[in-house]
């Protein structure tokens, strides 16, 4: 197999400049003090990768032009802070061929979002955080001990003890003195060496902290030969050895790269790293696409794909919308953003950044890919091409010119009214598009996440339904599917809400919950506790026969009485409590073209009362405790507390995805 061969490809060479490093890394101290130390959060983002390898590659060209032995990088999105300290013994040549070195190390850290390494001369570290005056850190401060014994051949008439005590006053002594030299200092005494060496972005008092802390992990090694104590702000070293160069301190240091073998070594370095990480982000990446690859067999997508010549060019895609520029950016779907792009041809599409994240962002991808690429009708939004070369992957739909619904529905300052006419179309278009996702392709597909902000419209304002992230599809033999909740509060079944059972009729739920939304000009706002929900306001003024008064003010009384009486009446039907209750998509398209008298809706029996307190008692009741709702309990929790924030734009509560394993 191709990976197989370009992972043995990438070791031999690397092991090749590893081989060809050894005779220079002695003399700029690049040989491994610690072992790789990792943190644990992950990146959540596919630009992550890509920012490391850039920032990297800028913390050595800042070290390049610092005057002295230390640089940073910070300030990017995502955060990402690094550091490198040579010890300020060290030669500039040498110093960058420590840190080229280590910069092949780190990225074994991958895609940990938080690593640091400490070499004999020098010491790099990243982090999402400016960590630079960080001076202790209990959990990774470490020291590391030579076991040979120190005093054994030398002359020291008392023994261990005395061994014992030199160095303990040679530590003492080298940590005063590096307090007074600006975080630095070097000692011989009998034949014992000493370095100390602080971050020179610590102050005296978090670098004597530092030392101090380092002192006492470092007297633990006694009566070793050699022992490095090793601590987020400074390194301090004893040894039988002299392992410093006294010689090149002060004037000493050359700038620049001086020996060609430097040069050399720098260079395989830097080429190594770029190997590492790329190789780091690709392992990385096949393992999440192995998993994937066993749930469904992706050979019949990539071939669909290469046949079909929808790819793009990841630079292609990035250059059409301006490197991702906020001022392009579209709105902000569950499993991504959305921008807007020009191609080079002219066309305008909306590019879609997927999140890369964890398993749930392969199987968003490769859902969405895979169901729309096969999908076609003028209600639902249209798959152009994808690009999963690049760092991330990237969908290319169709391009749609007007906003997303609930902008024309509920935002304060209009643009535009939709007319009563015009939101009939909006509800029949949405009907057929769903009516088509509900069986009229060849696969059965649950949209699962129906809401009036994935309803795009075009420039005739007619609708269509986006963000298919969340579909998925199911076999005939299978009556319902419940492997997670995923959904918008406010506009999922209670069915699916309590017991995960996820049918068409969910679907129809929440295209009942947009089709009320749409006559009301209100939205169905699941936590207001007073007022109760818009379903609740509609269903009573159902039974008390003034159905005019629901219809949305802004219409001024210009609609159809007859006309809106039948659609809150479909509205109420489709949001029925009881799944079997619900109508079909088919059935609902039925009601809203067919005029004929003698065709009647069927009244609406039950009322669905979905509010959160509602939701609530009847899941604690519903007695199981492995019921998704014990799970949701947390959501719920947090978005009611949010709710009573003063802002009267209620953000419906996203519910992602959660197995239920
Ligand atoms: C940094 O990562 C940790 C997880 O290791 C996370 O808890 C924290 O929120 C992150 N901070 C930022 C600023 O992203
Ligand atoms: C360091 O800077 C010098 C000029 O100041 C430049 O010639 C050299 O190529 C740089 N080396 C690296 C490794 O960036
Ligand atoms: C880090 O950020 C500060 C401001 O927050 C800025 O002054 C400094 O130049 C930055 N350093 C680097 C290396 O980017
Ligand atoms: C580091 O500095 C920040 C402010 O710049 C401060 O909030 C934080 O407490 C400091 N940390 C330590 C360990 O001194
Ligand atoms: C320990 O120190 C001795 C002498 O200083 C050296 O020869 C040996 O390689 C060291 N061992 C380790 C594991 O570092
Ligand atoms: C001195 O050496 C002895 C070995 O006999 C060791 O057990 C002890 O911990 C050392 N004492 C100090 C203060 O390092
Ligand atoms: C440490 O410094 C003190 C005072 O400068 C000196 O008397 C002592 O001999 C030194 N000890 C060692 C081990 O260097
Ligand atoms: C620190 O250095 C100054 C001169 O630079 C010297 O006068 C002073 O004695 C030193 N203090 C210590 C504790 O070594
Ligand atoms: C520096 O090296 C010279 C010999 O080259 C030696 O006499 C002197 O003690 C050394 N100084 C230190 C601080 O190790």
């Amino acid at each position: 197999m191709t990976h197989k061969t370009t992972i043995i490809l990438t070791w031999v060479t690397l092991t090749s400049i590893l081989l060809t490093l050894q005779p220079v890394t002695c003399e700029p101290r690049a040989t491994q003090a610690s072992r790789l130390i990792c943190g644990s959060g992950r990146a959540t983002t596919a630009s992550y990768i890509p920012t490391f390898v850039q920032q990297m590659e800028r913390l050595s060209s800042n070290l390049n032009n610092s005057q002295t032995n230390f640089a940073t990088t910070n300030n990017t999105s995502p955060p990402f802070y690094a550091l490198i300290q040579c010890h300020k013994d060290l030669s500039r040549t040498d110093c960058l061929v420590c840190y080229a070195v280590s910069r092949t190390a780190v990225p074994g850290c991958l895609p940990v979002t938080a690593g640091r390494i400490f070499m004999d001369g020098c010491f790099v570290r990243y982090d999402n955080y400016s960590f630079f005056n960080e001076s202790v850190d209990p959990k990774t401060d470490t020291r590391n001990c030579n076991s040979t014994s120190g005093f054994g051949g030398r002359d020291f008439k008392g023994g261990v003890l005395e061994f014992n005590t030199s160095v303990g006053g040679l530590v003492e002594n080298v940590t005063k003195l590096a307090l007074n030299n600006s975080g630095f200092g070097v000692l011989e005494w009998r034949g014992v060496y000493g370095l100390a060496q602080c971050w020179e972005s610590l102050s005296v008092e978090e670098c004597r902290v530092c030392l101090d802390s380092a002192k006492k992990e470092v007297m633990g090694c006694l009566p070793s030969a050699d022992g490095r104590g090793m601590n987020a702000g400074c390194f301090l070293r004893y040894s039988t050895q002299k392992f410093y160069e006294n010689d090149s301190l002060g004037g000493g240091g050359s700038s620049g790269l001086s020996s060609p073998g430097a040069k050399v070594a720098v260079v395989l370095a830097a080429v190594a790293f770029l190997m590492i990480s790329s190789f780091a982000g690709y392992a990385a990446y096949m393992r999440i696409l192995k998993r994937r690859e066993e749930k469904k067999n992706m050979g019949m997508l990539s071939n669909s794909f290469n046949k079909s010549g929808l790819k793009y060019k990841y630079e292609t895609l990035e250059k059409a919308t301006n490197f991702f520029d906020i001022s392009n950016k579209l709105g902000q779907g569950g499993a991504g953003s959305v921008y807007k792009g020009t191609l080079p041809n002219g066309d305008v599409v909306a590019v879609k950044r997927l999140f890369f994240n964890t398993r749930q962002w392969v199987d968003e991808f490769f859902n969405e890919v895979n169901l729309i690429s096969a999908i076609e009708h003028k209600n639902l939004v249209k798959l152009l091409a994808c690009s999963i070369e690049g760092p991330e992957s990237l969908l290319v739909y169709e391009f749609v010119p007007n906003k997303s619904l609930d902008h024309f529905l509920f935002d304060k300052d209009k643009v535009q009214i939709l007319s009563w006419k015009q939101r009939m179309g909006v509800i029949l278009g949405t009907a057929e598009g769903l009516a088509y996702l509900h069986g009229g392709c060849h696969v059965r597909i649950i949209h699962r996440d129906i809401k009036s902000s994935n309803i795009l419209l075009d420039k005739d304002f007619s609708p269509k339904i986006a963000d298919f992230g969340l579909v998925r599809t199911f076999g005939a033999d299978r009556s319902h599917l419940s492997t997670g909740i995923a959904g918008t509060l406010g506009y999922m079944a209670p069915e699916y809400i309590v017991r995960g059972q996820l049918t068409e009729k969910a679907d129809v739920f929440s295209f009942g919950v947009v089709v009320l939304e749409i006559a009301c000009g209100k939205r169905n706002n699941a936590f207001v506790e007073d007022s109760g929900s818009l379903l609740q306001t509609v269903w009573k003024l159902y039974k008390d026969g003034a159905v005019a008064e629901a219809i949305d003010p802004l219409l001024d009384g210009e609609f159809p009485e007859q006309e809106a009486l039948q659609v809150l009446q479909i509205g109420l039907l489709c949001t029925q409590a009881s799944a079997a209750l619900r109508p079909s998509m088919t059935q609902v398209i039925e009601f809203l073209t067919t005029k004929d008298e003698d065709h009647q809706i069927p009244i609406p029996h039950q009322p669905p009362f979905l509010n959160a307190r509602a939701l609530m008692s009847q899941g604690l009741s519903s007695s199981s405790t492995s019921s998704p709702l014990t799970k949701l309990g947390l959501s719920y929790t947090t978005t009611s507390q949010s709710s009573t924030a003063p802002s009267s734009e209620w953000a419906p509560l996203r519910i992602d995805e959660m197995s239920t394993s």
